[in-house]
């Protein structure tokens, strides 16, 4: 029987329980970890989100009734519990905060009784996601991920201080309003009002905060909901949150610095570790050319080589073929894995085939100097040693290469580094290596669409000194774009925005929106920026990926409540889930028969 808490007022939590509280009474309540029964003792160990503690009960200080009560209580029951702190009689348990004390009860009540959970409430679990997920609110209890829910909750708080100390103001932004220009699906929302119109659930507040720079609160910051309708990752979920923030008259430098203290003042606070700024740049140039990826994992090595130069008038067609065709061949050095056995050779065939290359190219330095490799036969012994010179390969490398278009090349030794990088450990787990990539380029081609895409989006500012390519060639224009990148993951990323008309008419034209469409889907901001618009540009932070990263996770799911699955549903709730016809006919909606 469930009985109340009247009269009761909780002391402390459990693990707030300290040696100097030893000789007190206190009242602690939480949820049953653990019982067990020794004769003329009873143990339990109470749960809450601050810790455990061992509580005592003893027939000589508890009474009968209380005795028998303790006997019947199981796991995940919740108790109120008024008892003496002491020094425990028993062995001192070293892996608990509180292993050197217990509770003596001299009063007990079961605030709630408790079916046996699905699975074992504890650290590390084992349990399959998919159940945990269904009962998340069991899952929630576990240590672990209440502790990320609490540090994720303390970069919240620290960051909202440490911006408000910088002069940002914090604004709230529409959830309901017209599509947003970052790239991904809409979810809508339709309007009863408005049958056969919809609002669109924001993808970021970016075209709010620009409109709050043309207002004059010059420094703005949110920690924004932001919804994407895209297919699903660790690192990415359908509705997650920024950490968002535009600031006025800046430029690229301004928004970095504001930046590298924000994130020095969270890792110190938190994890207690002073971050060297500022931190390393790479244009975006450079990282492709030596990483293959706009977002380099710098914890480790095994740079790309460009091999082109030293290949291109060997005998070897795939390598000259991709050349004459306008690509590149590029190479990594794994460093003593020339014995590499073929059959790990051929899985790494198989992970760039899944890029969409075709093959892969090795050569292995032997001990002895001489080399075994799936192309040497093309190529004469001359062309081979330059290679491998190129290469700085050395007695005992394996020496990869791939040959092909030079994004898709890129792309893909970037990413085998990665994986070769995991398979073989060499990453150390305990470095945070940020980086800010700079220089992206302003516009990106789309095969799919026939035409030039944002790459970051169209408000972006091109480099003023690649203005002049933007009507002659649109593909070599840079931006003031930059990403900040920890360990090999895009935490943010923003840019310096257009604040011209004409540039950004110019830009629209190079996206191939007409004058109409334009105005169509931006005019309050077009018209906005006729009233006096002063210089802004800003940064949004995956807030979810931060956390995830600080605590060395490797999903987004650990760091949200509650979190979706891979197909954008959510197991706990059921959601998506059908709606009544009346509510459809209210907003004037049709769902086709299912066959
Ligand atoms: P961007 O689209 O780069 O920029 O987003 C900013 C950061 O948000 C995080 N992020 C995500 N996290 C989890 N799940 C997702 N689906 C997801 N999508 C993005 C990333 C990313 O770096 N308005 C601009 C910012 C600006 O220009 O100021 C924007 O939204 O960590
Ligand atoms: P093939 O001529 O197709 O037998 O390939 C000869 C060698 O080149 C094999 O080791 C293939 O794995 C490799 N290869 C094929 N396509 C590529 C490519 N695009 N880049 C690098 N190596 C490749």
């Amino acid at each position: 029987m469930a009985e109340s808490m009247q009269g009761l007022k909780r002391t402390h939590r459990c693990a707030e329980v300290t040696k100097a509280d030893i000789g007190t009474t206190v009242t602690l309540m939480g949820w049953v970890q653990k019982r067990r029964n020794l004769g003329s003792l009873i143990f339990v160990d109470l749960r809450d989100r601050s810790g455990l503690m061992q509580i005592v009960f003893d027939e000589n200080d508890i009474g009968a009734e209380g005795f028998a009560k303790a006997g019947s209580v199981r796991s995940e029951y919740v108790l109120a519990v008024v008892g003496n702190v002491e020094k425990r009689s028993g062995a001192v348990n070293e892996k608990m905060a509180t292993g050197e004390l217990e509770i003596r009860a001299t009063a007990l009540r079961i605030l709630s009784e408790a079916e046996t959970p699905p699975f074992p409430i504890e650290e590390n679990s084992q349990t399959k996601e998919e159940l945990r997920l269904k009962y998340r609110y069991l899952d929630l209890r576990r240590p672990d991920i209440q502790r990320n829910l609490m540090v994720k909750s303390r970069v919240a708080t620290l960051s909202r201080n440490f911006m408000a100390e910088q002069g940002f103001l914090e604004i709230e932004t529409p959830m309901l309003g017209k599509s947003t220009p970052e790239g991904a699906r809409d979810y809508l929302v339709p309007s009863r009002i408005y049958p056969g119109s919809f609002f669109a659930l924001p993808q970021s507040p970016q075209l709010f905060k620009q409109l709050l720079m043309c207002s004059g609160y010059d420094r703005y910051f949110q920690i924004a909901r932001c919804f994407r309708d895209e297919d699903l990752r660790a690192d990415r979920q359908p509705e997650f949150t920024q950490m968002d923030m535009e600031l006025s008259f800046v430029d690229v430098d301004d928004v970095i610095q504001v930046n590298e203290k924000l994130l020095k003042h969270l890792w110190k606070e938190i994890l207690g570790i002073n971050l060297q700024t500022p931190f390393r740049r790479m244009t975006w140039r450079e990282a492709m050319d030596r990483f293959g990826s706009d977002k380099p994992d710098l914890r480790f090595g095994m740079e790309l080589h460009n091999v082109s130069e030293v290949v291109k008038d060997c005998g070897f067609g795939v390598f000259t073929g991709a050349l004459q065709a306008g690509g590149s061949v590029r190479g990594i050095n794994v460093k003593g894995q020339a014995g590499m056995p073929r059959k790990k050779i051929d899985a790494l065939v198989d992970f760039v085939k899944g890029y969409g290359l075709k093959g892969l190219a090795y050569l292995a330095v032997l001990e002895d100097g001489a080399y075994k490799s799936s192309f040497a036969k093309f190529m004469t012994p001359q062309e081979l040693d330059a290679l491998v010179k190129t290469m700085e390969g050395e007695p005992g490398d394996l020496l990869l290469f791939a040959a092909d278009k030079d994004k898709l090349a890129l792309e893909t030794m970037g990413a085998l580094r990665c994986e070769l990088a995991r398979r073989l450990e060499l990453i150390d787990n305990s470095k945070f290596e940020f980086l800010w990539v700079v220089e992206f380029p302003l516009l990106e081609y789309s095969e799919e669409e026939g035409r030039f895409t944002a790459m970051h989006h169209p408000f972006t500012m091109p480099m003023e000194e690649d203005l002049q390519y933007l009507d002659s060639d649109p593909g070599r224009v840079r931006a003031k774009a930059y990403d900040i990148v920890l360990n090999g993951c895009e935490i943010g990323g923003g840019s310096v925005r257009i604040h011209q008309n004409d540039i950004q008419e110019k830009m629209f034209e190079c996206l191939g929106f007409t004058k109409e469409q334009a105005q169509e889907q931006f005019s309050f901001l077009l018209s906005a920026f006729k009233y006096g618009v002063p210089p802004h540009a800003g940064l949004a932070y995956g807030l979810d990926r931060v956390v995830m990263l600080m605590l060395g996770l490797d999903s987004i799911r650990d760091v949200i409540a509650f979190p979706k699955v891979k197909d954008s549903s959510c197991l706990m709730t059921q959601a998506p889930a059908p709606v009544s016809k009346k509510q459809l006919e209210e907003l004037g909606l049709a769902v086709p028969e299912a066959e």
